[in-house]
């Protein structure tokens, strides 16, 4: 196999932007890093990579992508471990699902070697990014976007691949209130839902501001057909403690694939807590759980916050409340454990850091 990256092209910032950043307080996605990786594809082929200084690019006004949609990313986290070394967090698993992504909007396949050799470079570059800030991390954002310029409605022939970074702080959102969604859909069975296109965050920015108009901070979102049974939540996976046992929908195109929600799985049921069920939840399972209190726990699962405690459910028109989870919660040791492996305070078990010579 040829390697695509033998040489990437490396132009530096001669002023680094990074003295305007305020580390102990750092704001989701305001501070992009210095530089970024970009890669063009085209007549089949991908062109030559490079690191260039984060800055605008110009771009025609047809190109497809901002009319047909062709556009998917990837949301991934490195870290600053206990021995100064950098860790990219399971860049293996977030490439295929990257590749399922492109696969389903008609793009072609990022190869394994290009996304590793230009996510390595781009953070030895930028490595002074990453934040040694006890819970903040390097968020890396892939995305690949169609580039041809024509009106029709087409698979495009060329697209562009970059990677940005942004450092980002701990995790600090109060536990969620969720409303169960009975009207819109985030996406349907046969669609696009395990796709990380920008379509499905696009879709549910209306139904979000309903939600959020009406004093909740997230959707639950539902299945398309009736309503009945649970999906995932605005931008994460859902978790339960119910009956003693850890269940979590089971996944399907319109749910997705979350690399923290196979994390936290592999977690549970190696310290074999609890049996552990990837299966459809109903919607009334959950009021019954709430009801009869055999529902113990219930949390999101996400690159952004590992997991998201939920504080209350709102089903049919009423408020279930949900005990705080405690330091001896399942949500909150899976986190530890999946913190200190990350941060090599704990032994990588399943081999998921991918460390950076810095
Ligand atoms: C719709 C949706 N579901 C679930 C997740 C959680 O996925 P991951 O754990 O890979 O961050 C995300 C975040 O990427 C998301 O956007």
């Amino acid at each position: 196999m040829t390697t695509l990256t033998s040489s990437i092209a490396v132009e530096k910032v001669t002023n680094s932007r990074i003295k305007e950043v305020n580390f102990a307080n750092l704001e989701f996605g305001k501070n992009i890093s210095d530089h970024m990786f970009v890669v063009d594809f085209s007549s089949g082929k991908w062109g030559a990579p490079a690191i260039i200084p984060f800055g605008d690019l110009k771009f025609s006004p047809a190109m497809l992508s901002i009319h047909y949609g062709q556009s998917v990313f990837e949301g991934m986290k490195a870290f600053r471990t206990s021995s100064g070394k950098i860790n990219i967090f399971r860049p293996h698993k977030h490439l295929e699902r990257f590749n399922r992504s492109l696969d389903r909007m008609c793009m072609p396949p990022v190869p394994q070697d290009l996304w590793l050799s230009g996510l390595k470079a781009l953070i030895e570059i930028d490595k002074d990014w990453v934040p040694d800030v006890e819970g903040a991390s390097l968020y890396i954002r892939p995305v690949m976007f169609a580039t041809e310029s024509r009106l029709g409605v087409k698979v495009s022939d060329q697209f562009k691949f970059i990677i940005l970074t942004c450092p980002v702080g701990p995790y600090q959102a109060k536990p969620y209130r969720l409303k169960v969604e009975n009207k819109f859909v985030r996406t349907a069975e046969g669609g696009t839902g395990f796709a990380k296109c920008a379509g499905n965050y696009g879709g549910a920015f209306y139904p979000t501001q309903i939600a959020k108009e009406e004093g909740f901070d997230q959707i639950l979102w539902t299945d398309h057909k009736g309503h009945k049974y649970i999906d995932e939540v605005g931008m994460m996976n859902v978790m339960f403690v119910l009956n003693g046992k850890l269940v979590t929908p089971q996944l399907s195109t319109a749910i997705l694939d979350g690399v923290t929600r196979d994390s936290i799985l592999t977690i549970a049921r190696d310290l074999g807590k609890f049996q552990v069920e990837e299966r459809r939840v109903s919607i009334d399972e959950i009021e019954e759980g709430f009801v009869q209190g055999t529902l113990t726990e219930a949390f999101g699962t996400g690159t952004a916050a590992v997991v998201a405690p939920i504080a209350v459910i709102h089903i049919n028109g009423k408020d279930y409340q949900i005990p705080d989870a405690g330091p001896t919660s399942f949500q909150q040791q899976a986190k530890t454990k999946l913190n200190n492996m990350r941060m090599e305070v704990e032994p990588d078990a399943f081999s998921w850091n991918y460390l950076v010579n810095v």
